[in-house]
């Protein structure tokens, strides 16, 4: 392995062993410092708190040295385009700003959210493949424009904790939200559920489809079933996982307004509440955080004894432990 972009560009096997790995470290059975003497860069385009505090400190745990850098902020602004005349608001090149960083470290963490500007462009993941372009050491994704592989490795870790290795049903569920938000966590998780096995639900509205692509590869490995449905009440009928998460419509994509006009209308009913929780069969709630209470879900699920939101947060820890274990050598 040598960089951990995406679930899909590694085994189930090598997903499965790395879930039994940070089972392991969550237990206290494996320790060990496999990051003694090296720097890992986290570089952050875009806020966190779970991403950063469970990267910082698994970087310590593991022996390292983390070191955080946030372009445009506490770092120099980034442009990531080829052959562009760099006359505007952007003071270096990716190329080298990661070929200086590489100098120094032993891997490179990248946050770098979709603007939702322009699906075409954004589709293509330009700034997490720029980095994994120009670097030769390990690049880790903690989130990019299509993918967040380290939120779907912690949401699996969390499903096989809750059930065991057997194949579940799994509701993946658009929710209402003020504003237009990324796909990754969406993509992310249909893409595990279905390479891990699960029958796998997508419930969404009209306008809110995943990327035609993503669907095709998930259909690809879907060890169990896939289905769609733009019913939100017959959705929920006896899954075992629901994970809702909201994400802005592709056709939308440098429109936010009318995104927010269209989505206007699913207020009422694409919330997770405790009616449509009794259609499951007991399921378990998850959301990747942050979550707008009372908007995406109501304060009695996710305050409930099925809710398993914090577990999937811990979890991040122990699985990015596993991860730069396996991939920074
Ligand atoms: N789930 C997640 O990635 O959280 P942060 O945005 O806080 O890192």
């Amino acid at each position: 392995m040598t960089d951990f972009l995406k679930t899909s560009d590694h085994s189930l096997a090598t997903l499965s062993g790395l879930i039994d790995k940070a089972l392991e470290i969550k237990s206290g059975a494996v320790s060990g410092k496999p990051l003694d003497g090296k720097s890992v860069a986290l570089v952050f385009f875009n806020p966190s708190l779970r991403t950063r505090a469970s990267m910082q400190i698994g970087v310590y745990d593991l022996g390292g040295n983390p070191v955080i850098l946030e372009p445009g902020s506490t770092s120099w602004s980034l442009e990531h385009r080829e052959g562009v005349v760099m006359d505007g608001d952007k003071t270096e090149h990716l190329k080298e700003f990661v070929r200086v960083l590489e100098r120094y470290v032993s891997a490179i963490g990248v946050r770098t959210f979709a603007e939702l500007k322009d699906w075409n462009v954004e589709q293509a993941d330009p700034i997490l493949n720029a980095f994994a372009e120009y670097a030769s050491v390990p690049v880790i994704n903690l989130e990019s424009a299509m993918h967040h592989p380290c939120q779907a490795m912690a949401d699996m870790m969390t499903i096989r904790e809750r059930f065991g290795t057997e194949k579940k049903k799994v509701l993946l569920t658009w929710a209402w939200h003020p504003k237009p938000l990324p796909m990754a966590v969406p993509n992310s998780f249909a893409l595990a559920s279905a390479q891990f096995g699960h029958d796998l639900r997508i419930a969404h509205p009209e306008g809110y489809d995943l990327d035609d692509e993503l669907i095709k590869e998930i259909q690809q490995y879907a060890g169990g079933s896939v289905e769609f449905t733009n019913d939100v009440d017959a959705a929920f009928d006896g899954v075992d996982v629901v994970y809702a998460k909201s994400w802005g419509g592709r056709s939308f994509y440098g429109n936010g307004a009318a995104d927010v006009a269209h989505r206007a209308q699913f207020r009422n009913d694409w919330i997770v509440d405790e009616k449509k929780m009794a259609a499951t069969n007991e399921g378990i709630f998850m959301h990747c955080l942050p979550v707008r209470r009372n908007v995406i879900v109501t304060d009695g699920v996710i305050d409930s004894a099925n809710s398993v939101v914090i577990d999937e947060a811990e979890n991040r820890l122990h699985v990015q432990k596993a991860i730069m274990a396996e991939v920074i050598k």
